[in-house]
């Protein structure tokens, strides 16, 4: 599929794929969909609401390791604990990463390494990459993953309904909803009827919240037996 770096709206870059007219992030902003839809309302909200000593942190798609990378920076601010796993069929390459601008745009050139370290290091082992994060990158299926109940937060960021239906099914949240823990919660950028009907078939109590920047609602799904 041919891609291409592109720059969104807050001046943050993402990969644009021209078949699927589809991008890792919204072009409204890809740090600014990253910190009000998996940082606010996910990372915050469970440290707020459950406080819990360890967050393990479960991503579907990890891609350019925006995510990761803030939440990383989130967790050195407030000294939050970490444990993240991140799942990706389809690493991206070098070449592109390098021309990805997250530590410029974060104000956090000091933490250049620890953006390269998340992508050099091995896929399924366990990195340290600080004293409260630990960073385990999965290369698998998302329809492969089996965990029961590890996980305090998921962040779903796959591709979008239109473009990869079978992601946002009734048999993947059943994944889902066995990956967390009690009260664990899970939080994603879309807010579809479809999506929000297959959540709660599996069991879980779905909220309608307020979007990123260009989009009007998001949705945040809590394992609440
Ligand atoms: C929207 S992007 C993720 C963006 C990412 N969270 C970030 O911060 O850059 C969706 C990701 O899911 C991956 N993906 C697509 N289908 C997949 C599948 N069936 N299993 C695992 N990964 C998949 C893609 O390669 C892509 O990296």
């Amino acid at each position: 599929m041919k891609r291409k770096i592109i720059l969104t709206k807050d001046g943050s870059t993402t990969i644009h794929l021209e078949d699927w007219n589809e991008q890792y992030h919204s072009t409204n902003g890809a740090i600014q969909e990253a910190m009000h839809v998996f940082i606010k309302t996910g990372l915050q909200h469970t440290k707020n609401t459950f406080n819990p000593d360890q967050i393990h942190i479960l991503e579907i798609g990890f891609g350019t390791g925006l995510n990761a990378f803030v939440t990383y920076l989130e967790a050195k601010k407030h000294n939050f604990h970490i444990n993240y796993h991140g799942v990706e069929a389809y690493p991206v390459a070098s070449a592109e990463i390098t021309q990805l601008n997250y530590t410029q745009e974060l104000k956090a050139e000091n933490e250049r390494d620890t953006f390269e370290q998340m992508h050099a290091c091995e896929w399924g082992k366990e990195t340290i990459l600080a004293d409260n994060f630990k960073l385990t990158k999965r290369q698998q299926f998302f329809s492969e993953i089996n965990d029961q109940e590890q996980f305090n937060l998921i962040y779903f960021d796959a591709f979008g309904a239109r473009v990869q239906p079978e992601l946002w099914s009734v048999e993947i949240f059943k994944k889902m909803y066995e990956a967390l823990q009690k009260n664990g919660v899970l939080v994603t950028y879309a807010a579809k009827g479809s999506v929000r009907r297959a959540m709660q078939e599996v069991g879980f109590n779905v909220e309608r919240l307020p979007g990123p920047p260009g989009k009007r609602e998001m949705l945040r799904a809590t394992k609440i037996n």
